[in-house]
């Protein structure tokens, strides 16, 4: 992290937007070890120490709840909170929103015209329904020019699962017509070993967004994590509380790049591994909250899928079909 140190050494300077940062150490109380443990259970800068719980900051790194407080209340006064924001300004924002083709009539039409910027979208289904195959194709389709239904940007891609095929995007891109090796090099692959790991990743992402044009960042699985971590009825509310910190620095990303962030979630039938509705997409209530659009993806006769958009609050409830090809997917 070459910005942390620039940014403190040279002040007179800062980018456009950017202000200079105050890395975790220099906050009162918390020294090198501290600091080390901090990030790695995912608080990387002082947003997420002021929006923490004092339990959880006490747990990360191994100090007293009283200590932790004072962190916190520390990281408060000190982080770029935000706050308000006119609601001219939030116009101005909301003005650069910018859309996503899917390759789809059928599916754009269903998200009022492509997967938005700003905003979290949310394929969940059951396996093999396409969510892996629809976030490969939202990453070949937002590198195409604006004219042609992209952002002519790069991508973050998470993955959770190792499913991540180059071989698809190569296809893909090619039914796109696109330059498949391009367009490999535009998609930023890390693999997500835990759900720490994949919290920490975007962390990572903001670093690499400040090089690089990003305009999509993926998660597929957003909670294959989360789930097998933690499998316990008690261990319920530790994991949503992750979930909930992980979804808000999504979002925070979003707004920050003006990115659209695609997610996956499985749906399951298995009762044993599932809290409520069985037929729920995982992580309840916490990605219901989070989550801009939820299309949830079931089988037809193949190769149809047939997408259904839930509980979105500005577009109608709707049905879309589409087919999984070797091009991608298509209506
Ligand atoms: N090269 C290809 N050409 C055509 N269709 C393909 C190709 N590769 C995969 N598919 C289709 O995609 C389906 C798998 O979809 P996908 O991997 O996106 O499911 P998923 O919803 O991500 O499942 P999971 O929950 O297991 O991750 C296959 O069953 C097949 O129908
Ligand atoms: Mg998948």
């Amino acid at each position: 992290m070459p910005s942390k140190t620039a940014a403190r050494s040279a002040p007179a300077e800062p980018a456009a937007e950017e202000k200079p940062e105050i890395a975790l150490e220099d906050l009162p109380g918390i020294g090198q070890t501290t600091a080390d443990k901090l990030r790695e259970s995912g608080y990387t800068d002082l947003m997420e120490l002021a929006v923490a719980s004092p339990g959880d900051v006490a747990e990360a790194a191994e100090i007293g709840v009283a200590i932790a407080q004072k962190i916190i209340g520390e990281a408060r006064r000190k982080a770029d909170v935000g706050g308000f924001e006119s609601g001219t300004q939030l116009l101005e924002r909301r003005k650069k929103l910018g859309r996503i083709t899917t390759s789809t009539k059928a599916l754009d039409e269903l998200l009022g015209g492509g997967v938005e910027t700003q905003a979290i979208t949310e394929f969940s289904g059951e396996f093999g329904t396409g969510k892996t195959q629809i976030a490969h194709q939202i990453a070949v389709d937002v590198q195409l020019p604006a004219a042609q239904g992209g952002l002519g940007g790069d991508v973050v891609y998470i993955d959770t699962e190792s499913t991540f095929r180059p071989e698809r995007i190569v296809d893909m891109a090619k039914g796109a017509g696109l330059d498949p090796a391009a367009t490999l090099e535009r998609i930023h692959v890390a693999r997500a070993f835990n759900s720490n790991h994949q919290m920490l990743l975007v962390a990572k992402a903001q670093e690499l967004a400040r090089e690089r044009p990003i305009r999509l960042l993926v998660v597929d699985s957003l909670t294959a994590h989360f789930r097998s971590e933690y499998m316990g009825r008690g261990e319920l509310a530790p994991r949503q509380q992750h979930l909930n910190r992980h979804l808000h620095e999504l979002l925070r990303f979003a707004d920050t790049y003006n990115a659209s962030i695609v997610v996956t979630n499985q749906v399951s039938a298995r009762p044993d591994i599932l809290f409520g509705d069985p037929t729920r997409p995982i992580g309840g209530n916490i990605v219901a909250h989070a989550a801009t659009y939820r299309v949830y993806l079931r089988k037809s006769k193949p190769p149809r899928r047939i997408a259904r958009l839930i509980d979105s609050p500005n577009l109608p409830e709707g049905e879309a079909v589409f087919s999984l090809t070797t091009e991608g997917i298509r209506d």
